[in-house]
């Protein structure tokens, strides 16, 4: 397993939507692990694919942050598709792409989504609280979409100057990150 850098705010793939994989490999396989990786060491609870520079709809959860499934290793989701959702909740919400950044997002506060596993069978699940959260917010990332678009113009007005920052690469990160500043896997410091 390899950590892969991750794509800060302001590098244009978060805003592309991600193309249906269509079929599984086994370099497939080891890319979701790379990612669960990736999104483990980074102290994560969710990762999508175009975070690592990767335009497929790949996204992984980390279902151990849960409770009762505490030690589970990060759950991989090839074309997820949220089928339907119930309930709306707020809750303060980050993402690896813009570091030091939280601020309260409405999500379902239940869902069920359909996805393809590594080997590429068709799973189904309903997903609540806070893993349901994590899972819409990665597809959102899927479709190119991040947190702070479901922000009211205001408050995005008022995180200006700190969105900002980040494009321009001026942040500590202290994961391998992909920025301005921080071409390709360099440490970040
Ligand atoms: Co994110």
């Amino acid at each position: 397993m390899s950590t892969l850098p991750i794509y800060l705010y302001g590098q244009s793939i978060l805003r592309k939507k991600a193309r249906v994989v269509r079929g599984p490999d086994a370099e497939l396989a080891q890319f979701a692990d790379d990612m669960g990786e990736t999104m483990r060491k980074a102290n994560g609870i969710g990762l999508a694919a175009n975070q690592v520079g990767d335009l497929r709809r790949v996204i992984v959860v980390d279902i151990g942050a849960m409770e009762e499934s505490e030690g589970k290793p990060p759950l991989a989701m090839i074309n997820p598709e949220i089928l339907s959702g119930d309930g709306e909740w707020r809750m303060e919400e980050g993402c690896l792409s813009i570091p030091d950044l939280r601020e309260e997002v409405s999500r379902h506060e239940a869902i069920r989504v359909r996805f393809k596993d590594v080997e590429f069978q068709e799973r189904e699940i309903e997903a609540s609280g806070l893993l349901a959260r994590v899972i819409q917010h990665e597809v959102d990332h899927l479709d190119g979409v991040l947190f702070i678009d479901h922000l009211s113009a205001m408050k995005r007005k008022l995180l200006r100057g700190r969105l900002n920052k980040i494009s321009r690469g001026k942040i500590e990160v202290a994961y391998p990150v992909v920025g301005k500043s921080h071409p390709g896997e360099g440490e970040s410091r």
